[in-house]
């Protein structure tokens, strides 16, 4: 967790941070993104000379335009720069000069280059060549995947079995280079007369693209061409497999991380073990909603039930009234005890962190603990009542 932020540098940070889940950071991420689009859809019209003059001066502005904003960017960036935690020892000067030298830093550079270009560009190559120069604010668009991270993760966790089939693939693509080339060289000598011509027909057939444009024409080479095929299938499968495994298991453990910090702030958990607690931080998801979402509603099937982390949520009873739950509370149980459909429908009133268990985890932990079940079935039975005073009072009106 972060500290509310107190300075206006450490506001204008927090608001910065490609994470920052409020809406006013969502917000500037939007703003971020349509000026980012804007300009590179400039940048690509420019390039097309069908536009007449007038049109040309137009995108021109606008491109401008798009570069005076990711210069003004850079320039926050770098004054917010000393708010990060990592730097939090260095001075602020430093701080500044070890952003600037990191990859956010230098991308933020590059956006900015092209107004140098675009400048000097006239004299030398013509302000629209350099304009081209500005598809270079694409790498910024990296800056909003939270998965780059992610990746980098996998590729490291997951090295080993990369290399194996890195290996696999090199290995098949040598010797069927070697033996096309052997069987192939003296019908086509251009095409397989040497290992590098061979080696370009073994990649687009290993990686199966088969662009067509070299083909083995001994039945031998067809026939080393087929089983390459094949391979290509299943090392392109194998690969796959690695990295879909390797993103699914970083992916489990960054959640089992984000539920835990929110598992704390709900009542019912807190009186758990760690030991119990963990079995049940391994089931839960966390989902954000905005507010005036409807979370569930009155008639679906029910097949989870939500602990509130953080927000609140409006329940709409079908007898007319509402009743609004706050952080810790919990909703969504009743169809999962008495396995029946919705009795309300659920909406949140604003911005709201919910903790999802799906119905077969649930009846998986009440088995193993029961004092959790027994909770949940209490106030399950109350609810139940006060529903039911509440029908008998509006009928007897
Ligand atoms: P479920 O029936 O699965 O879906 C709607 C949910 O609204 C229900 O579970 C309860 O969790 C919740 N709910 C129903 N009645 C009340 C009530 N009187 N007070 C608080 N929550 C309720």
């Amino acid at each position: 967790m972060t500290a509310p932020a107190t300075t206006l540098r450490a506001q204008v940070f927090a608001l910065l941070r490609y994470t920052d889940p409020s809406p006013a950071g969502r917000r500037w991420r939007m703003i971020h993104l349509s000026v980012l689009a804007i300009g590179l859809l400039a940048v690509i019209l420019l390039s097309m000379d069908t536009f007449a003059l007038g049109h040309r001066e137009i995108l021109r502005v606008v491109i401008w335009l798009v570069t005076f904003f990711f210069l003004i960017e850079y320039l926050v960036r770098l004054w917010v720069a000393p708010e990060a935690p990592h730097y939090a020892e260095m001075t602020a000067a430093s701080a500044r000069l070890h952003w600037a030298v990191s990859a956010p830093g230098l991308i933020g550079l590059l956006a900015i280059t092209p107004a140098v270009m675009l400048t000097g560009g006239y004299a030398i190559t013509g302000a629209d060549t350099a304009s081209v120069f500005c598809i270079l604010w694409i790498l910024k668009l990296g800056l909003h995947a939270p998965a780059f991270g992610t990746l980098a993760r996998v590729v490291s966790n997951e090295r080993a079995p990369i290399a194996s089939v890195l290996i696999v693939f090199a290995i098949l693509l040598m010797m069927a280079a070697t033996a096309a080339h052997m069987l192939e060289r003296e019908r086509q000598p251009e095409a397989f007369g040497s290992l590098p011509g061979a080696m370009w027909w073994a990649v687009v057939t290993l990686t199966t693209t088969g662009y067509g444009d070299v083909v083995p024409l001994t039945t031998g080479g067809r026939m080393i061409g087929s089983l390459l095929m094949v391979s290509g299938i299943i090392v392109l499968a194998l690969m796959t497999g690695v990295l879909a495994t390797g993103f699914s298991q970083e992916e489990r453990r960054r959640e089992y991380l984000r539920v835990w910090e929110q598992v704390a702030r709900v009542p019912i958990f807190a009186s758990l073990g760690v030991v119990t607690l963990s079995e049940i931080v391994g089931k839960l998801r966390t989902r954000y909603y905005p507010s005036r979402v409807t979370v569930l509603r009155r008639g679906d099937p029910g097949d989870s039930m939500f602990f509130i982390s953080s927000g609140e949520v409006d329940v709409r009873l079908p007898t007319g009234g509402s009743v609004r739950l706050g952080d810790g509370a919990f909703f969504g149980e009743m169809a999962l005890l008495n396995r029946q459909p919705r009795t309300a429908s659920v909406a949140t009133t604003r911005p709201t962190t919910l903790l999802v268990l799906y119905a077969s985890d649930f009846y998986e932990i009440a088995a193993h603990i029961p004092a959790l079940a027994e909770a949940v079935e209490n106030e399950a039975q109350r609810r139940r009542e006060e529903n039911i005073d509440r029908q008998t009072n509006k009928s007897g009106q």
